[in-house]
């Protein structure tokens, strides 16, 4: 496993990537997993796959390429270079096609081991200051407005239901971003996602004070 032919992989494939999901985003994914999977398996046989499964997850999103069948074709294509087995290949590509949250509204899907590092590191990322400046990236990006007090929150049921309705970044902390630590699937992740969840309720609060001109 070629850590820095993992890295100019990724980059290629999102230079123009602005909503939240860049290179960097990856590569912070692909350290932070691996940060949580070491501190519960110290030999850390799987930190390479886990590693690598964080840093290209986003490449295959629908939000990153207009086509993810054949965005998944080009990352199985590179992975098949990288000396990896059909069993961590096949984990890789399970975990990436199957982590979003998106996809688990209506269903809930196992993760095999790696992807629970994966999945709980990509959540950690929606949280804390790093998650608040991309959802206000992808808000402003899809032309969302910050806040109206006119549109209320509502509880997501459906993967139709979270890309269409009416939102507002502000929501989205309502609708999603609160709800992601009870969702975490390792202790670290937990613990981490707790933080996180802290630090925005203060945002949040602070806005609403901000907003409402206390
Ligand atoms: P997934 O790829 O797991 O389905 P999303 O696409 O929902 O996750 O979210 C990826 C990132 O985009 C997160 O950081 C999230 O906060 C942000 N995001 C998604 N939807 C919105 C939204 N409506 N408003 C603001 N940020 C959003
Ligand atoms: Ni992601």
């Amino acid at each position: 496993m070629d850590r820095k032919a993992v890295a100019n992989f990724v980059k290629e494939k999102l230079k123009d990537e602005r909503t939240g999901h860049d290179f960097y985003h990856g590569e912070r994914v692909a350290k932070l997993a691996e940060k949580m999977y070491l501190a519960d398996y110290p030999a850390g046989e799987l930190a390479d796959i886990v590693y690598t499964a964080g840093f290209v997850h986003d490449v295959i999103d629908e939000k990153v390429t207009d086509n993810p069948d054949q965005s998944l074709q080009e990352v199985l294509a590179f992975l098949k270079t990288q000396q990896l087995s059909l069993d961590e290949l096949n984990d890789i590509e399970y975990t990436i096609t199957h982590m979003s949250y998106s996809k688990n509204i209506e269903h809930h899907y196992e993760l095999p081991l790696i992807g629970k590092y994966v999945q709980d590191a990509d959540r950690i990322e929606s949280l804390g200051a790093i998650g608040i400046a991309r959802a206000f990236q992808f808000g402003g990006k899809h032309g969302n407005l910050i806040y109206d007090p006119a549109i209320k929150p509502e509880k997501l049921v459906s993967y139709e239901q979270y890309r269409h309705h009416e939102e507002t970044t502000i929501n989205h902390f309502y609708e999603k971003l609160f709800h992601l630590e009870k969702l975490m699937n390792t202790t670290s992740g937990r613990a981490e996602a707790h933080r996180r969840t802290q630090f925005m309720h203060e945002f949040v609060d602070e806005f609403l004070k901000e907003w409402n001109v206390d």
